[in-house]
């Protein structure tokens, strides 16, 4: 397999996942890693995630593994989920930026689990990928939305990424779960199968408060800014009440996303927002970029309803608006 070849020379590929395409290169190689953070202009110690071909490569990263973080891996790899670990000392140093913690995940594609299986016998034990996209810039959800970030990079297409937004990150290095990324496994899906309560590193109410609050709030994880996710156009969130009253007197070209249907002035574009969450996450970052194709100064889009099912692309829309 060229790809596998590729990652054992060293070398980058653009990798599909179930939840967004990865810019992907041996995890153990230093040169390798550091070529990664070159192309997406990511600083160096913003730490990135080690994609493994099963449980029992995590030994090779990380120790003192809690039965919880077991537990965890037990139900939901392969899948969107990633822990963040202890790691042992002296290996994958340039993926973890510096950091004494290592982010793991088994994805479910099976692409990525084709070539995880088919680099690890070419004697490539992990694979670090960052998402595929230029730093602080829309995610990719498409083989086509990496080729045109990256045009010289192999990307093996592995169609529109089913989850559609990344993976959701649970720290376990500290005695208890954290969530630090929401994403599409819920808080009581986690703790559940962590058989612990899952903490928030936020408290819960202000999972759905506004983008400002959330700019106020430390960084959950290194790496993860309040303002991310970002196209073009500005991005902002609000209720469909708020749209109709300005829209009245509105100058400046506006699309909108909503899941309300709505009597609109003709200049005005509006794109169906799903009422299922699984489908809105599924759909958000090809919908950001079609939106901000149309060439508008602004992109509203209809605050997402209350619920933990709606955390990870709530999170990923009040990112885009901050
Ligand atoms: O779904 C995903 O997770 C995708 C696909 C490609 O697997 N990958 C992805 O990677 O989203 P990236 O680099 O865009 O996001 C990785 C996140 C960052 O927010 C980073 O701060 C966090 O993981 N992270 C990585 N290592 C960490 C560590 N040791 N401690 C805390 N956070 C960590
Ligand atoms: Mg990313």
């Amino acid at each position: 397999m060229q790809a596998a070849q590729v990652l054992s020379q060293s070398g980058l590929i653009g990798l599909p996942t179930e939840t967004v395409y990865g810019l992907a290169a041996d995890a153990l190689k230093a040169e390798a890693v550091g070529l990664i953070f070159k192309t997406k202009g990511r600083p160096a110690n913003h730490p990135l995630i080690v994609h493994v071909a099963d449980m029992s490569q995590v030994a090779l990263f990380a120790h003192d593994v809690p039965a919880f973080a077991t537990r965890l891996m037990n139900a939901f790899w392969p899948g969107p989920l990633t822990l963040i670990l202890p790691k042992k000392s002296g290996v994958a140093d340039a993926a973890a930026g510096g950091h004494t913690t290592i982010a793991l995940r088994c994805p479910s594609h099976p692409t990525a689990l084709a070539v995880l299986q088919a680099a690890q016998s070419l004697g490539v034990q992990g694979v670090a990928a960052p998402s595929a996209n230029v730093f602080g810039s829309v995610s990719p959800t498409t083989a086509a939305h990496v080729r045109e970030a990256f045009p010289d990079l192999l990307v093996l297409d592995g169609g529109a990424c089913d989850v559609g937004i990344e993976s959701t990150i649970v720290d376990c290095s500290r005695g208890a779960p954290v969530l630090l990324r929401p994403g599409m496994l819920s808080l009581s899906q986690l703790s559940e199968a962590a058989g612990l309560a899952v903490l928030t590193s936020t408290p819960p109410e202000n999972m759905s408060s506004s983008a400002d609050a959330l700019k106020e709030q430390a960084p959950a994880a290194p790496g993860m800014l309040a303002s991310h996710y970002a196209p073009r156009a500005r991005v902002r969130l609000m209720s469909v009440a708020d749209m109709v009253s300005r829209l009245k007197g509105c100058v400046v070209p506006v699309a909108l996303w909503t899941r309300s249907d709505m009597k609109l002035p003709t200049a005005v574009l509006r794109f169906a927002m799903p009422h299922d969450a699984a489908q809105c996450a599924h759909e958000l970052f090809a919908q950001l970029r079609t939106l901000d194709a149309q060439g508008v100064q602004e992109i509203w889009v209809e605050t997402p309803p209350e619920g933990e099912a709606w955390d990870g692309v709530r999170d990923r829309l009040q990112r885009a608006a901050a």
